[in-house]
């Protein structure tokens, strides 16, 4: 069994625990050290994979929390090596980037099962994600990625809008009279922007594993964006039918696990936000009372014992 991410990752360091509870053996290729400390050799053989002076190999699963393959990433401080010289800094990241994706190109290749795969990382990207899971019949809200100040003006017509960053490092806000000033659009030829119609209703949290509902939990909070905020978290029985549908979702994408967004509009039909990759779900099991730890930890453990 293999975790990729960080050592000092918390939940690493849970599903890690798990395991080993579960009697099985788990090695951490820690992402956030490498190439510092973590030493990583391949050979031209799909399975020649050497990690810390162990052959990996063909692991019976992989768990993928992180690769803290970006000066931006969480919990990587390249802001000294940035500032003295960012070219080759960057150049070095997308060193580390390419082999670490590498090696999990070659574990899906290999048949191993991998949350997540690395194939499913089209997906991640948002303007991808919400376009395919509406083409596959899933409800999303109303949406705009640009950067035309324009398109942005008829947008804001058709009632509330949220906007937020496509990738993230800043909160949902309302968009209101004021961002529609010349000034305050001509920001848009710095980074394109997504705007949204605005959910009013209910926040949930749903976590999908291997093709079932693991987990659906309930966020109220009086703020736009939940994380802004204490929240109470409650755990909510979903309709059979939104339940299928979250499944759904998770297969459209090509992910093996995931903790999904959704919001609920005007008419309370629950529109798909997103989609994590990594979903964090320690706060979600304290506050909620769900055991997402231990479901994922004994998926991984059940292909450790198939081999
Ligand atoms: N269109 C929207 N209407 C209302 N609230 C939204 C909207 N989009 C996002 N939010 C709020 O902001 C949170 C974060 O948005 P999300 O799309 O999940 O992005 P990320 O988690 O990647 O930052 C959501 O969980 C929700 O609470
Ligand atoms: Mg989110």
């Amino acid at each position: 069994m293999v975790l990729v991410g960080s050592r000092a990752d918390a939940h690493v360091q849970e599903v890690a625990r798990r395991l080993h509870a579960e009697d099985v053996d788990a090695l951490v290729v820690d992402t956030l050290a490498f190439p510092e400390e973590t030493r990583l050799s391949l050979t031209e053989d799909l399975a020649g994979i050497v990690v810390d002076g162990r052959e990996v190999g063909r692991p019976a699963a992989v768990y993928v929390r992180g690769l803290h393959a970006h000066p931006l990433a969480a919990k990587v401080e390249a802001h000294d090596a940035m500032d003295a010289d960012w070219r080759t800094t960057l150049t070095a990241f997308r060193e580390k980037s390419a082999l670490l994706l590498g090696v999990l190109g070659r574990w899906e290749r290999l048949g191993v099962p991998l949350y997540n795969p690395p194939s499913a990382d089209w997906g991640m990207h948002k303007p991808a994600q919400l376009a395919a899971l509406q083409a596959a019949g899933l409800p999303v809200p109303r949406t705009l990625w640009t950067n035309d100040a324009e398109a942005v003006r008829r947008f804001a017509r058709s009632g509330r809008v949220a906007y937020k960053p496509i990738a993230g490092g800043a909160a949902t806000q309302e968009l209101c009279e004021d961002d529609l000033t010349e000034e305050r659009l001509a920001a848009l030829a710095a980074a394109p922007v997504t705007f949204q119609e605005l959910l009013p209703g209910e926040d949930l949290r749903v976590y999908v594993l291997d093709g079932a509902v693991i987990a659906s939990l309930r966020v109220v909070s009086a703020s736009l964006d939940f994380r802004q905020h204490e929240a109470r978290i409650e755990p909510v029985t979903l309709p059979p039918d939104i339940a299928s549908a979250c499944v759904k979702a998770c297969e459209v994408l090509g992910l093996r696990w995931t903790g999904l967004d959704l919001k609920r509009d005007g008419d309370g039909v629950p529109r798909f936000l997103e989609l994590n990759g990594s979903a964090m779900f320690l706060g979600f099991d304290a506050r909620g009372g769900s055991d997402v730890a231990g479901q994922l930890a004994r998926a991984l453990a059940r292909h450790a014992r198939d081999v």
